[in-house]
């Protein structure tokens, strides 16, 4: 069992080295539903809590709208704790020298969904081979919680309209999701 109280110092890989904060995770242990993004970016390594900048609003936003609830009410965090530089794509290694730290947030926070971000958050986490395109909306079991993916909200960002209306629809099968929990 690991202690994530020494997530804040952590120096298992060379991310910290770019750091400016880690980014463990914001939210109530006892969260009903677990968010889960890729990594922190600029605003999120500046202030220190996950899903703070653009993505995060429109994020919230849009599980305001369909699932009724506030970012205070979800347990919020990252498949890895600090921010790559440049923002690129987690590398396998700091994916795998994460991984226990998320294993102790889930086991500690006992949701009854997560709901994975883009690419890098539901192939890692659900183990899919194919890309959010087709993954998306899925439901699969882990461990004694149900997993759906969804567009990242900063591809919805890019994407426009057509992007958003297919996360809201996601966001419905988790809110059905979480309605038979
Ligand atoms: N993108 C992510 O994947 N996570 C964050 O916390 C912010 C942006």
């Amino acid at each position: 069992m690991l202690d994530l109280s020494q997530l804040s110092t952590c120096t298992r890989c060379a991310l910290s080295e770019h750091r400016q904060r880690v980014v463990i995770g914001s939210g109530p242990e006892g969260a009903a539903l677990m968010v889960l993004g890729e990594a922190p970016g600029r605003s999120e390594d500046e202030g220190g809590a996950p899903f703070i900048g653009r993505s995060g609003r429109l994020l919230f936003e849009l599980i305001g709208e369909e699932l009724g609830r506030t970012r205070e009410q979800c347990f919020v965090t990252n498949v890895v704790k600090c921010r790559p530089p440049a923002n690129r794509t987690p590398t396998g290694s700091e994916i795998a020298t994460c991984r226990p730290w998320l294993d102790e947030q889930l086991r500690r926070c006992q949701p009854s969904v997560v709901l994975a971000l883009g690419n890098t958050a539901a192939k890692s986490l659900f183990g899919f081979d194919e890309g959010i395109g087709v993954t998306h909306g899925r439901v699969v079991q882990l461990g004694g919680a149900k997993g759906v993916a969804t567009f990242h909200p900063a591809a919805a960002l890019r994407g426009g309209p057509s992007v958003v209306e297919v996360m809201r629809s996601d966001l419905r099968i988790v809110r059905a999701l979480l309605e038979s929990t």
